[in-house]
């Protein structure tokens, strides 16, 4: 909506470095970061939402409202995203806390789709995120990740940590600026402990005392 860019951009003057971007994401970024998902993709996450340009279009893309836990650190996004998606769970927190916040029983969720700028944030702030986003995530289940930046915005040393892979999707180059969006998902035969993965190769050989 044409007045989402007055508010972004306030927002990015008193917050350049949370907010990251002076515009919302734009339509051929949005399809491109759901292009996955679908109506049984089942719950989903959406970190960062700002405006809800990509919660738009999880809903074009037949997404329930009810399917969807939207997490915003900005308060006034939180608040214009509780009058947007009346029907959604709109949590006004930071992302980095994911892990201790039993948002959910078990791990069901299908998909985490992120409009953070991890470019901004420190190693142990990755960790956190992307660790506790996977705590939630079925077995299956991807994080969709966008960045402006030329390659993963996770470095390779948190993917080894964490046990993940991370793919390039393709590139939006109609955004402005062009962004990447990367899917990352759980490398085979790992699982996560806390904020950190063993492979069962790994794990058993602890178990059998091996070094
Ligand atoms: C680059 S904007 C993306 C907004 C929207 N997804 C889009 O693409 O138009 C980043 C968003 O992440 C939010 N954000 C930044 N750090 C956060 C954190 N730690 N937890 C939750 N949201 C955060 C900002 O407030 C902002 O809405």
């Amino acid at each position: 909506m044409p007045q989402d860019f007055l508010s972004f951009f306030l927002a990015w003057m008193s917050a350049p470095g949370r907010v990251g971007a002076i515009a919302p994401s734009g339509e051929a970024l949005a399809n491109l970061i759901t292009s996955e998902i679908t109506p049984s993709t089942g719950p989903i996450i959406e970190l960062g939402p700002g405006t809800g340009a990509f919660t738009y279009k999880l809903l074009e893309r037949g997404v329930r409202q009810e399917n969807l836990t939207l997490i915003e650190y900005g308060s006034d996004f939180m608040r214009l995203l509780q009058v947007r998606f009346p029907g959604a769970r709109v949590l006004w927190m930071d992302a980095g806390r994911l892990a201790g916040s039993a948002l959910f029983e078990g791990a069901p969720v299908g998909a985490v789709v992120s409009g953070l700028p991890l470019l901004n944030m420190s190693t142990r702030k990755i960790v956190s995120i992307v660790g506790g986003a996977f705590s939630y995530i079925r077995p299956g289940g991807a994080f969709y990740q966008f960045t402006y930046g030329m390659t993963c915005p996770v470095p390779r040393p948190i993917l080894d940590r964490l046990g993940l892979k991370a793919t390039l999707l393709d590139r939006a180059m109609l955004n402005v600026p062009p962004a990447a969006v990367y899917r990352l998902t759980r490398r085979p035969q790992c699982r996560l402990t806390g904020n950190s993965a063993v492979t069962s190769s790994k794990s058993d050989a602890l178990k059998n005392g091996e070094a």
